[in-house]
């Protein structure tokens, strides 16, 4: 049993390093050097980064890649992504470049609005309220100007305020249903502060108001909060071509064998619900990659993908295909809520740079990047599992992290690849061959096992 600790937050940055080194680690100072190894040389960008979270210790570093050749809509980008996953960057930069010479990809927005809920309970007349609701919104209005002008000038605001009975699934249960337009902001802070101002409101009014005389006025408010479910923040991103278009695949399977069983894969992800969860786990490899490396939030992007892909109620595949009149046609539909503007998309150094690489988009610009980069991802997955197999493209890159984790030279490295690239890659295999290797330095190659 570790130590318990209290005042942990108010210690500093080195005396915090400390007390997690000396108690959870059997070799404290070199672990306290290797955490604070990992932080930035610059002082006041460290202070930057420190702002983003509690009880720092240290940074975690990801790669930052980049996919060039993505033609959106006509235009060129190359898009940033920051995973941890080998073999994502590399499918999303095979994408592109293969449908560049195909016409590119296009994407279109289809809506862009977001939903936020006042949940709470009233053991009065419903109907009273109901009677009263107009008057309600009135004062939803005028009171919570001060936070909605700015937004309402940039063009957002509230757009509806709908009062919900919910009180056949739970007793006295009522929801304020709210949307909004929060243009090129995530919306996550205005949307709550409404929405807690709507509560406040709320009680007040029912606790106020003559037409709740001869009932209950005492309202319970249980939570304001925005709803990561977006289904109407909705984005299409599609490519197209005659199916001849397609060209040749491994193995000498043709355009058209190859479109048959690419619309099957996808349809196999319509139908079966294991299929269909490691389907947009790779649609999401692309995405989360792209949402990270602008510094949007991951996980509410995930989770609204996830509830949408189950909105027939069914987990489904994300993407579609149609084969018709002779055309290959693949699609994506995709509910996201993100910023370009506010939260951390500024203040990450390394967002910043995301985003003036992509030309500082606006959010709508910037969800059909993303949703583009997800389409881009699952068409590079469906092709390699339908043509060639997935291992080829992810063991190479698996052999050289194990490479890299036995610290095999440059020249190893070399030899390794060759080596390996018509066998299984395992750790075990890896490992034994450097072992060959290291011990005859000499021409080592003729002596490795099986050659
Ligand atoms: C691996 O991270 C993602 C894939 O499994 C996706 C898929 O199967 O479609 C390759």
């Amino acid at each position: 049993m570790k130590k318990s600790v209290s005042g942990f937050s108010k210690l500093s940055k080195r005396k915090k390093i400390r007390w997690v080194v000396e108690n959870f680690f059997k070799d404290p100072e070199n672990v306290m050097r290797e955490l604070m190894s990992f932080a930035h040389p610059n002082e006041k960008q460290q202070r930057v980064l420190d702002g983003f979270s509690e009880n720092t210790i240290s940074n975690f570093y990801l790669p930052f890649g980049v996919a060039p050749n993505f033609k959106i809509n006509d235009k060129i980008y190359c898009v940033p992504m920051v995973t941890e996953e080998s073999s994502v960057v590399a499918a999303a930069s095979s994408a592109a470049k293969f449908w560049l010479s195909r016409g590119g990809f296009h994407s279109e927005i289809i809506s862009t609005t977001k939903v936020g809920q006042v949940h709470f309970s009233y053991a009065g007349d419903f109907n009273i309220l109901e009677s009263v609701f107009s008057e309600l919104k009135e004062r939803f209005d005028e009171e919570t100007l001060p936070i909605t002008k700015n937004m309402q000038k940039r063009g957002g605001g509230v757009l509806e305020v709908n009062l919900v009975d919910m009180s056949h699934l739970e007793a006295d249960y009522y929801q304020l249903k709210v949307t909004f337009e929060t243009c090129d902001s995530m919306g996550a802070n205005f949307i709550n502060s409404v929405l807690e101002a709507y509560a406040h409101i709320l009680t007040s009014f029912v606790e106020e108001h003559p037409a709740f005389e001869n009932t209950i006025r005492e309202v319970t408010i249980i939570m304001s909060i925005l709803s990561n479910y977006t289904p109407e923040c909705l984005v299409r991103s599609w490519v197209e071509c005659p199916i001849e278009d397609l060209g040749q695949f491994p193995g000498e399977m043709t355009a058209e064998t190859f479109a048959g069983k690419f619309e099957k894969a996808v349809k196999i992800a319509h139908l079966d619900v294991h299929r269909a969860t490691t389907h947009n786990k790779g649609i999401f490899n692309g995405i989360d990659a792209v949402v990270i490396a602008t510094a949007n939030d991951f996980r509410a992007i995930e989770a609204c993908g996830h509830t949408y892909a189950a909105r027939n109620g069914q987990y489904q595949s994300l993407t579609h295909v149609s084969l018709e009149d002779g055309k290959f046609k693949f699609w994506i539909d995709l509910p996201m809520a993100l910023g370009t503007v506010g939260g951390l998309t500024t203040l990450h150094p390394l967002a910043r740079r995301s985003l003036e690489m992509l030309g500082n988009p606006s959010a709508r610009e910037l969800m059909k990047i993303i949703a583009t980069t997800g389409l881009a991802q699952n068409f590079a997955a469906v092709k390699s599992l339908v043509t060639t197999g997935i291992q080829q493209g992810h063991m190479k890159m698996h052999l050289l992290n194990i490479l890299n984790h036995l610290e095999a030279t440059e020249k190893e490295a070399k030899q390794a690849l060759k080596y390996f690239k018509d066998k299984v890659v395992s750790f075990t295999a890896v490992r034994e061959f450097l072992e060959v290797l290291r011990q005859q330095p000499v021409n080592p190659q003729c002596s490795v096992k099986g050659e």
